[in-house]
Order: structure tokens, then C-alpha cells, then sequence
């Protein structure tokens, strides 16, 4: 085991989630040990490499999961997608999530990463609940075919073998209650080759209302020769253990809960460690985390005022819950400018102490899907292994929130 994440900067500690047995051990995923087994969840326009370095901070030896791109927009070399598969220098594993629904575009685009050495890891997108992805048969949709999840699995295990770049699978339980594909995906992930399967334990229809399916993640770890990870409604440290607890998973991806809170990943290394650290940064803490991740953004995009738009939608996410006036709130969402934060910033008292009431709070979207949309007569025949029409030729991460909306309604939210 680790020794235990590097201290926050600054970051205030108070009592923490409640002491696990014994830590949880590391990890395998192919030659990478993942220590301790906590994984950054991909997410759309969020875990860029300015929010992955922050986060990295917290937990160094955990998986970082880059944005996640298209297979056909890699292998077009669409400026977008290059740009956001960047990965700091001393990043490992480089760890990249792919979408698509052709096996041989899949294929191509892993050669691309192996023979360019663009990522250590792949994960592959089969959780994603938008219809735009959905219609196409993509994301979510796909497992029910799987014939073809076989094909697309089995062409990125190939392709990515010669290199050692271990390949996992991120699932959803299913379409909806009555066409659950987890145990089948999960089985044949496993037979063509994946190194792990994670299940974000709710079906397509749920979006990410309600709890997650804890025994359905315990029944796939059961089930399965390879290493399972469980996602979903992960707030807080103690929420990871009672997973770990409850399921026997392997690891723990985080997706909502460290929105606004990269430091949760302190207190996950801490408690996988068998220690009781929580994280309660002061406010003035918070504002020197945001400023720099809003300088790693702008860095990153080369590019002040877009870095700082971008930023804006991480903003509500920090503040949730501490005492900050409207009128602030308001300019703080039209920020563009690294000295206009710091100012607004500067006018709050950074001795306010960390809102307690917000732990354990959710955070980011919390609905179900309005309505599954599906290619016509995808439900009929779980064996056909067509590929749905096309891809989508351009990455789904087109662009950034809209300004001062604070929304990431035009991402692709899995
Ligand atoms: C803003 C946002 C973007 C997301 N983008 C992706 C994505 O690109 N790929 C993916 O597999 N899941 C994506 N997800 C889903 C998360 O990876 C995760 O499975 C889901 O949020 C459930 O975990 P949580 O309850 O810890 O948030 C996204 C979620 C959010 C909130």
C-alpha cells in the first residue's frame, strides 16, 4: 500500500468516515498497479488534464480517466479530440476512455494509441445515456447487441495486446429493468480479454436517479474472473468503504462526488488505508483551489478567457453550501478573467468554515433519462451483429458550456 495521499495544500481536516478493517488492497490492471484502487470516472468536459492534475494531488498511485473521445474522431485526427487527449507529463497511467460502435474503427483508433504511445490504459464507453449516442445504438444501447459488444471489445483487446495496454469496459446495468445486458456484458468483457469491467450499477432509463444496485455489483464480482469496479453515488469516503463492503468490488470509480471537491480523493486514499482523514477545506482554501484549477485550465487551453469560461461551470460546485451572496455568485459566473476570479475571490472570508451539512449532498445532475431512444428494432434481436449506421464522425465533446450557464447540458453526460 501507499503511504497515504500527499496532504492537500491547505486543506483543513476534521472526523472522518468510519475506519476500514484493513486497507484495501492495490489493484492489477495489466502491468499497472493501481494503488489504492480508486478511479476518476470519466466525465465530459470535466476531467480534463487541469482537473486530473488537481485530483492527482490527492490520491497519486489512483486511475485518472481522461475525457472521453470517439474512435472515429481520433483516428480523423480532429484538432478537438487531440488536444483534449492531452496528459501531463509525469501522468501514469495515461488513462483514456474511447466510444464507438464499429469494431474496425475501434480497432484502428487502439492501434493509433499503441503505435503512437498516446495512453497506458483504455477504457471503453458502454454507459452512455444520450440519445444522440443512444439512436445510434451506441453507449448504453450497445451491450444489448452482443454480438456486436463482443466485436467491439474483442478488436480493442487485440489491437491494444502487443503493446501490454490493458482494456476495461465501463457498463450500465442495462437498457431498463426488463433488458438488463450486465451479467451477459460482463461475462463476455471477461472472455474476449478485458482486464476489468466497471458497473455504474443503474440502467440507461435510471440516468443517475436513485441508488445504485449494490447487489448487482456484488453478483457480477462474484461472477467474474477479472478484476469488477462498482460506480455510482460515491459522495463521500465512507460511501466508498460501504461499497467495498457491501459488493467485494476490486476498486471504486468517482464520478459526481469530487465535482467541486477534488480533495474527496484524499480522504478515499486515506480511507482505503485504513485511516479516518476528511478533507474540510475553509473557504479561502476552496478559492486557492479554484484558482488553480482555473489556471491549469487556462494553461491547458492556451487561452484566458476560455479557460476561465470553462471554469465557470466548476464554480457552483466549489461553493455549494458556503455563505456567498447572489450578486457574487452572479459575476463570479461571468468571470473571464484569472484577476477578476482572484478579486471576486478575494472578497470572500476565507475563514468560513467547510459547510458539513453538504457531505454526503449530491452533486451535478441527478435525473433520470426524459425518454431511451433507441435505432428501430435494436430490441429484437440481442444476436445481430450489424453496425448501426455510422459513426459519429465528430468528437461528442464538441464544445464548451454556453457562458455563465454553469450547465454541461451540451456534453454528453453518461
Ligand atoms: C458531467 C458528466 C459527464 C460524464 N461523462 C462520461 C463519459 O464521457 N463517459 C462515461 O463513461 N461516463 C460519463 N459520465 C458518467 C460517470 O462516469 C459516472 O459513471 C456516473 O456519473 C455515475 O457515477 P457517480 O454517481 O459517481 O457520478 C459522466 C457523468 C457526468 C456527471
Amino acid at each position: 500500500m501507499s503511504d497515504g495521499p500527499a496532504a492537500p495544500p491547505g486543506a483543513g481536516t476534521g472526523a472522518g468516515p468510519p475506519r476500514s478493517d484493513r486497507p484495501v488492497p492495490a489493484l492489477r490492471l495489466g502491468r499497472h498497479r493501481i494503488d489504492p484502487p480508486v478511479v476518476l470516472a470519466p466525465m465530459a468536459g470535466v476531467t480534463n488534464v487541469a482537473f486530473r492534475r488537481l485530483c492527482r494531488e490527492f490520491a497519486p498511485g489512483g486511475l485518472f480517466t481522461c475525457e472521453m473521445v470517439t474512435a472515429r474522431a481520433l483516428i480523423e485526427r480532429h484538432p478537438k479530440t487531440l488536444r483534449m487527449i492531452t496528459f501531463d507529463r509525469d501522468e501514469r497511467p495515461r488513462s483514456l476512455q474511447l466510444y464507438g460502435v464499429d469494431p474496425a474503427v475501434v480497432a484502428d483508433a487502439v492501434r493509433m494509441v499503441v503505435d503512437e504511445g498516446l495512453a497506458d490504459h483504455l477504457d471503453l464507453n458502454f454507459g452512455c445515456p444520450v440519445p444522440k449516442v443512444t439512436r445510434r445504438g451506441g453507449g448504453a444501447a450497445l451491450p444489448w447487441r452482443r454480438r456486436l459488444f463482443a466485436g467491439v471489445v474483442r478488436a480493442a483487446v487485440g489491437a491494444a495486446a502487443p503493446a501490454g495496454v490493458p482494456v476495461t469496459v465501463k457498463l450500465r446495468l442495462g437498457i431498463d429493468d426488463d433488458h438488463l445486458t450486465y451479467r451477459t456484458a460482463g461475462r463476455i468483457a471477461a472472455d474476449v480479454g478485458a482486464a476489468a469491467v466497471t458497473l455504474h450499477a443503474r440502467t440507461l432509463q435510471q440516468g443517475y436517479a436513485g441508488p445504485v444496485d449494490l447487489p448487482a455489483i456484488a453478483e457480477l464480482k462474484r461472477s467474474l474472473p477479472i478484476p469488477v469496479l462498482g460506480n455510482g453515488n460515491i459522495w463521500e469516503a465512507a460511501d466508498a468503504l460501504r461499497m467495498v463492503a457491501a459488493t467485494g468490488v476490486d476498486g471504486v470509480v468517482i464520478g459526481r462526488g469530487c465535482l467541486g471537491r477534488p480533495w474527496l480523493f484524499a480522504d478515499l486514499a486515506s480511507a482505503f488505508a485504513g485511516g479516518t482523514g476528511r478533507t474540510l477545506p475553509a473557504l479561502g482554501e476552496v478559492a486557492t483551489t479554484m484558482l488553480r484549477h482555473a489556471g491549469f485550465l487556462v494553461e491547458w487551453m492556451g487561452d484566458e478567457a476560455r479557460g476561465c469560461a470553462d471554469f465557470r461551470k466548476h464554480i457552483a460546485w466549489y461553493l455549494k453550501g458556503f455563505p456567498v451572496g447572489g450578486d457574487l455568485r452572479r459575476r463570479l459566473a461571468m468571470v473571464s478573467s484569472l484577476a477578476e476570479l482572484g478579486e471576486l475571490l478575494g472578497a470572500l472570508d476565507p475563514r468560513v468554515p467547510f459547510p458539513e451539512p453538504q457531505l454526503g449532498e449530491p452533486r451535478g445532475r441527478t435525473g433520470a433519462s426524459a425518454r431511451v431512444i433507441l435505432p428501430a428494432g435494436w430490441l429484437d434481436d440481442t444476436e445481430c451483429a450489424d453496425v448501426p449506421d455510422m459513426d459519429d464522425p465528430l468528437p461528442l465533446v464538441e464544445g464548451r458550456s454556453a457562458p455563465g450557464t454553469g450547465s454541461h447540458e451540451r456534453f454528453p453526460p453518461m
